[in-house]
């Protein structure tokens, strides 16, 4: 089954993506992380997307999609995908469609999570992850169970994204707006759109998303 959760910044996105990941054993392809994990290592990509990432916009089309196309020939990608943060445009649906039609396979459904904007807000402002193993955190409504120590690694040392901050988080939800919104038309347009309370506790969204890729099982 390949899913693809789209919402806006700090919707809940990676957060859902890791939990569906660990649960039904699809992939989470979250091209913000392959982007962050290329500006790291220094690579060619990671140069031309920091300053563009940094600034909250959208790194081009043509850099995304070359990405995600050399990832989702890799075997694990074959028990299904849960593309997170693509496609961002209707360049990157239409190239999405494309190159999963060349392998016999097609997008199952888009669960769209719909969360206000205020609350986004506070979502991003509020969100650090664990250094070592990426488990995502928020300081009031996802803190470790104890104090300073990751759930789940064990680690004590935690960073906050640089673009993180209320300036570059609106020009991210601009961008939203702007170039990612519209593929909410497009996929109901497609009959694949599935929408979900974003506004909910993280179980209860979990729980939503997981009827959704339930009945989505049974039909396909
Ligand atoms: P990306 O990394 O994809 O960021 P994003 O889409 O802005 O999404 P976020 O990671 O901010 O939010 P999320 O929805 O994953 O929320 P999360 O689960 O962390 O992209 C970063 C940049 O890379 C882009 O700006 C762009 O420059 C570039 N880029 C990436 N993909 C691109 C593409 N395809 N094309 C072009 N450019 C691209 O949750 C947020 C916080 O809220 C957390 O602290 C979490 O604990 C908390 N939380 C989550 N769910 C709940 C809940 N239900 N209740 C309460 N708190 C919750």
């Amino acid at each position: 089954m390949n899913i693809i959760l789209l919402g806006p910044p700090g919707a809940g996105k990676g957060t859902q993506a890791r939990l569906i990941e660990e649960r039904r054993g699809l992939v989470q392809l979250s091209t913000g992380d392959m982007l962050r994990a290329a500006v790291a290592a220094g690579s060619e990509v990671g140069k031309r997307a920091k300053a563009i990432m940094d600034a909250g916009k959208l790194v081009p089309d043509d850099v995304v999609i070359g990405i995600i196309a050399d990832r989702i020939v890799k075997p694990d990608c074959k028990t299904g995908v849960i593309f997170d943060g693509f496609p961002r445009t209707l360049v990157q649906a239409d190239a999405l469609d494309k190159l999963l039609a060349g392998k016999g396979l097609k997008i199952d459904g888009v669960v769209e999570m719909r969360v206000d904007d205020d609350v986004l807000v506070d979502r991003i402002s509020g969100r650090y992850t664990c250094a070592k193993c990426g488990e995502g955190y928020h300081d009031t409504h996802k803190r470790p169970a104890k104090a300073g120590i990751c759930d789940k690694c064990g680690s004590t040392d935690f960073k906050r994204r640089a673009d993180d901050n209320a300036d570059t988080v609106r020009t991210r939800l601009l961008a939203y707006y702007k170039e990612t919104a519209p593929l909410i038309g497009y996929y109901y347009c497609k009959g694949s759109l599935r929408p979900v309370d974003g506004m909910a506790g993280i179980d209860e969204v979990t729980s939503a998303i997981s009827s959704v890729l339930d009945v989505l099982g049974r039909s396909g």
